[in-house]
């Protein structure tokens, strides 16, 4: 409450210095913006869904919004995302710089790390290393995929002394997915209650809300105020602390590394180092230090909050959760475990997790983009530097691109012969240039996640659970509302004990 009438006092300050927003010509319609602020005010920050919803309706496919003094344009539906996001994809891969979060996340101005980082050489090359580095762990896969499955070993442990019982998954999942990207980073797993974890835990959790919140608006609408002690300090604190921790690891890697046997994320990226000498280009410790908050940072509400999803609806979905399960048996029988390779003898269960994927919708808007240069949309022209929202949730649920594209139905990833297809609207991690950099970690963690919890387990709604509500939680990461559920072990498990 006083946060706004500050932030409106202010608005009017500088409306008088300052004058007005203006909507450049030929950009896209939108509501009249106020001075300052933009349209701030029709929108209610805690929950915008139902006033985005009417935008939308109202000004169609690419409509604009000012947040604060800032002219944004949102874009919906397949047709404008292909050609922003792949077909004019050097116009649209920038990244809003100067932001609240920029500056949390880089302790050093050449640091920005990967995702904030604009559309250059740094973001090219330290994308480019970071591809390669996860798609084989410089090491192998094969070493992501134990490190995988003896996460999923200690969440079998909690989910057995649980049998029975109801639960709420939402810590089990999220310390899961935090030590798995914690072991490709550091080889080092947590116990669910260390003290590191949690801290990183917190970090996301209070540092997300002050961001998202009117504090995180004030401080990138108005940057006179920036040095002034104001909540958003904390969150400075924090991420300087979280700055310490992550040095501190580094020079524990530093000093126990064997240059060429790289055991980690730190080590590969040490070894890269070394072997470019003095030519490092955009390779620094610092920048490096910023690329592991980014990693853990992207993966891991996104993989707990998909996590979560799935359970959600298979517990609410018998036959679709007993028609996995006997896909599973039959192709893993006599197996101790499963492998990633082992997903393309499984249609069902792959059309499942992509069907969890898409009606999870974890992402809704995206990582906001930006415009590198002067350009044009749909016929709009665009402006160098216009914050661009791709609305990942229009195309997730777009009609005309899914045979059911409201309700949760495997069938959509299904051709007539029962076959695993991938419509070209499936794109939970976007698309383009700037396409998830964790995808293929992520994709291994669900698959494997899944089909190891559903070959012992079956999740059981629990019958005073009541209806299930299939309506996320709004944010930039989307959770299911908070739930129980039961598990219960399965009887007819072979090879696996
Ligand atoms: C289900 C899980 C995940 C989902 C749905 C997801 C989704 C996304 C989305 C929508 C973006 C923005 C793409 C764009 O700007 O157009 C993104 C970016 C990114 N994600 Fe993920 N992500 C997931 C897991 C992960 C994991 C596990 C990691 C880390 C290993 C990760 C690392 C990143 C990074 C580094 C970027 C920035 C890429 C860039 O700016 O070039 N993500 N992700
Ligand atoms: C994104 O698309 C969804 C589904 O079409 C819609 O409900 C939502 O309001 C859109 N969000 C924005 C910011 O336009």
């Amino acid at each position: 409450m006083f946060a706004s009438v500050a932030l409106l006092l202010v608005a009017v300050l500088l409306f008088l210095v300052l004058g007005r927003n203006r909507r450049p010509k030929g950009f896209p319609p939108g509501p009249e913006p106020i001075p300052i602020i933009g349209n701030l005010l029709e929108l209610n920050l805690e929950n915008p869904i139902a006033d985005l919803n009417r935008l939308a309706k109202q000004y169609g496919n690419v409509y604009s919004l000012f947040i604060g003094p800032r002219p944004t344009v949102i874009i919906n539906g397949m047709q404008a995302f292909k050609e922003a996001l792949v077909n004019k994809a050097a116009d649209f891969s920038g990244r809003p710089q100067n932001l609240m979060v920029n500056h949390l996340i880089q302790m050093k101005a050449d640091a920005p790390g990967v995702v904030l980082a604009d559309y250059n050489h740094l973001w090219r090359e330290q994308r480019r290393f970071g591809l390669m580095t996860l798609r084989n762990f410089g090491l192998g896969k094969q070493l992501m995929e134990r490190s995988i499955l003896a996460e999923i070993q200690r969440v079998m442990k909690i989910l057995e002394q649980s049998v029975g019982k109801a639960m709420n998954p939402k810590q089990l999942f999220h310390s899961a997915a935090s030590n798995i990207i914690c072991q490709v980073l550091f080889a080092k797993q947590f116990g669910y209650d260390d003290e590191f974890m949690k801290f990183f835990v917190n970090l996301f959790r209070e540092t997300s809300k002050i961001i998202n919140g009117r504090w995180g608006m004030i401080y990138d609408t108005i940057p006179i105020v920036r040095n002034l002690p104001l909540p958003f300090n904390k969150a400075f604190k924090m991420f300087r602390t979280s700055y310490e921790k992550r040095m501190e690891m580094l020079a524990v890697s530093k000093k126990t590394r064997v240059p060429g046997k790289p055991r980690h994320f730190i080590d590969c990226y040490l070894d890269e180092m070394d072997k470019r000498g003095d030519d490092a280009s955009s390779f620094s410790e610092d920048q490096l230090c910023s690329f592991l908050l980014d990693l853990h940072f992207a993966g891991t509400d996104t993989t707990a909050n998909t996590m979560l999803s799935a359970i959600l609806y298979l517990s609410n979905n018998p036959q679709i959760q007993e028609r996995c399960q006997q896909e599973i048996d039959q192709v893993l029988e006599g197996k101790d475990d499963v492998s990633f390779e082992c997903r393309d003898q499984m249609p069902y269960v792959q059309a499942v997790i992509h069907e969890v994927q898409r009606t999870a919708d974890t992402v809704p808007l995206s990582v906001f983009h930006c415009t590198t240069k002067d350009t044009e949309l749909m016929g709009y022209s665009i402006p160098r530097g216009t914050v661009v929202i791709p609305n990942l949730s229009s195309v997730l649920n777009e009609e005309g691109q899914w045979k059911s594209p409201h309700k949760f139905n495997p069938e959509n990833f299904l051709n007539e012969k029962g076959e695993f297809v991938k419509p070209e609207a499936f794109m939970p991690f976007s698309i383009g240039p700037r396409m998830c950099l964790g995808e293929g970690l992520a994709r291994m963690e669900l698959f494997l996640m899944i089909v190891s919890l559903l070959r012992r387990f079956t999740f059981i709604w629990p019958e005073d659970a009541g209806e299930p509500d299939y309506n996320p939680v709004f944010g930039a990461t989307q959770t299911p509302k908070p739930y129980t559920m039961k598990v219960q072990l399965r009887k007819t498990i072979k090879g696996n004990n």
